[in-house]
C-alpha cells in the first residue's frame, strides 16, 4: 500500500517539495499545557508511568502545533530503571541513578524478560497513542544508544564529558562491555515492544556519541546502534529507524550503512550545506537549526529556518532542530519556525 504519511514518505527516501517536521523534546516545560499536567502527575517519572497522562503531553503539541509526528513521551533512562537500577531526578539538576562500576553490579542486574514488569506502561502510552493520534502523524518510539544509557549507570548522573563511563572502559573492559552488551539487548526487546504496541518509527538517542574517539567511536557507538538496528529489522523490516549519533561532525559520513538506519539525525554542529552534499547523498537527514533560535526567535529564526531547508531540498529530509527544545523557549517561535518552513 501506498504509504501517505508525510514522515513514513521522507524516511523511505522520497524528496517531499515541502519537509515535515517534528521537534526534540516537544512535549516539555516550554509549553504551559505540559507544565499543568506534569503538576498533576506529581513528579517526571510518574508522568512517564502514567499511560493516559504521558499520552496526553505526547498529545499536546500535536494538538497546539500539528506537527508531522509524535513523539512517546518517556524517557532514555527508564531502561536502566527497568534493570534494576535505581532512578529518581533531582529538580533543577538532573538524573540521578545508582552506579553499576563491578562485576557484581553487573550479574545482579535483572534478566532480560523481566524489564517489561517495570515498561509495560510505556507500551501501554504506545497503544493509547495509536489509537488517539490523527491519521496523518506518525508515531515515533524511541531508546537511548548504549553507549549514552552506559554513560549514565556508571556515573549515577549526566557528566559533561562522561569520564566515568571513559575510565572504567579504561580500567575494567570486561565489565564496560557487559554492560553495553546489556544495555543493547534490553534495547532490542523494549524497542520491539514499542513496536508491537504501534510504534511506528523508532530513534537510537547517541547523545554522547561525540565523546568517543577512533576505534572506540566504532566499537561502542556505531556497532551497538548496528546490532540493534539488525535485530529489528530482522522482525520488523518495514518499521523506519532514526539514529542520532549527536556530536559525530564528519564521522557522520558513511553512517546510515554503517548504523543500518534509514535517517540520520543531524545537530547543529555539522553544516547543512556540508550534510547535504556528504550524508543526505545516501539516505534521509533530520535536523539541524539551533535550539537556541527557540528563545531568541525574529529575522534570524527565519534566514536559518530557510537556509536549512534550502540546503537540504534536493534529497529526503525532516526539518527538527539539533537537540531538544529548551524550557525558556518561546512557544510562538515554535509557530513561526513551522510557518516558514510550511511557507506560510
Ligand atoms: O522528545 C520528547 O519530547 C520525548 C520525550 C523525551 C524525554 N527525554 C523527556 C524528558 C526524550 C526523547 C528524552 C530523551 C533523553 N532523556 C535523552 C536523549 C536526548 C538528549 O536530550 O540528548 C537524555 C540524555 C535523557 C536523560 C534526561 N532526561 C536528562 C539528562 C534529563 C534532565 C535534563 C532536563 O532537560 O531536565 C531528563 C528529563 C526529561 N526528559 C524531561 C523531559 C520532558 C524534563 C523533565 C521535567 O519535566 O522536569
Amino acid at each position: 500500500m501506498a504509504q501517505q504519511k508525510t514522515i513514513l514518505r521522507a524516511l523511505a527516501g522520497e524528496t517531499l517539495p515541502t519537509p515535515p517536521i517534528w521537534m526534540m523534546r516537544q512535549a516539555g516545560r516550554y509549553l504551559p499545557e505540559y507544565k499543568a499536567t506534569r503538576a498533576q502527575a506529581g513528579d517526571f517519572l510518574s508522568l512517564c508511568y502514567n499511560p493516559e497522562l504521558a499520552a496526553e503531553v505526547t498529545l499536546q503539541p500535536i494538538r497546539r502545533y500539528g506537527f508531522d509526528a509524535a513523539i512517546l513521551f518517556a524517557d532514555i533512562l527508564l531502561l536502566p530503571q527497568a534493570l534494576g537500577a535505581d532512578l529518581w531526578f533531582v529538580t533543577g539538576e538532573g538524573p540521578r541513578l545508582s552506579t553499576i562500576t563491578t562485576a557484581d553490579e553487573l550479574a545482579q542486574l535483572k534478566p532480560l524478560d523481566a524489564i517489561h514488569d517495570t515498561l509495560n506502561p510505556i507500551y501501554e502510552t504506545v497503544k493509547i497513542l495509536s489509537r488517539e493520534l490523527p491519521k496523518e502523524t506518525t508515531l515515533i518510539g524511541f531508546a537511548g544508544s548504549p553507549w549514552t544509557v552506559a554513560t549514565y549507570m556508571i556515573a549515577g548522573q549526566g557528566t559533561p564529558d562522561q569520564a566515568p563511563a571513559h575510565a572504567l572502559k579504561a580500567e575494567n573492559r570486561p565489565v564496560f562491555e557487559g554492560i553495553i552488551n546489556r544495555i543493547t539487548e534490553g534495547t532490542i526487546e523494549y524497542l520491539s515492544m514499542q513496536i508491537q504496541a504501534g510504534a511506528e518509527c523508532v530513534k537510537l538517542f547517541d547523545s554522547w556519541a561525540g565523546s568517543l574517539q577512533d576505534d572506540d567511536f566504532i566499537e561502542f557507538s556505531v556497532k551497538p546502534m548496528q546490532r540493534i538496528t539488525a535485530a529489528l529489522k530482522k522482525k520488523h523490516p518495514d518499521v523506519p529507524i532514526i539514529a542520532f549519533p549527536r556530536g559525530a561532525g564528519k564521522r557522520n559520513i558513511g553512517m546510515h550503512a554503517a548504523i543500518g538506519a534509514d535517517c540520520i539525525a543531524l545537530d547543529d554542529g555539522v553544516d547543512a550545506v556540508w550534510a547535504a552534499e556528504n550524508v543526505q547523498k545516501d539516505g534521509c537527514v533530520q535536523g539541524n537549526l539551533k535550539s537556541s533560535h527557540m528563545v531568541t526567535g525574529g529575522d534570524t529564526l527565519v534566514s536559518e529556518t530557510r537556509r536549512i531547508c534550502k540546503a537540504f531540498s534536493k534529497g529526503p529530509h525532516i526539518f527538527n532542530l539539533g537537540h531538544g527544545i529548551t524550557p525558556d523557549a518561546n512557544p510562538d517561535n515554535v509557530q513561526l519556525m513551522i510557518d516558514t518552513v510550511r511557507g506560510a
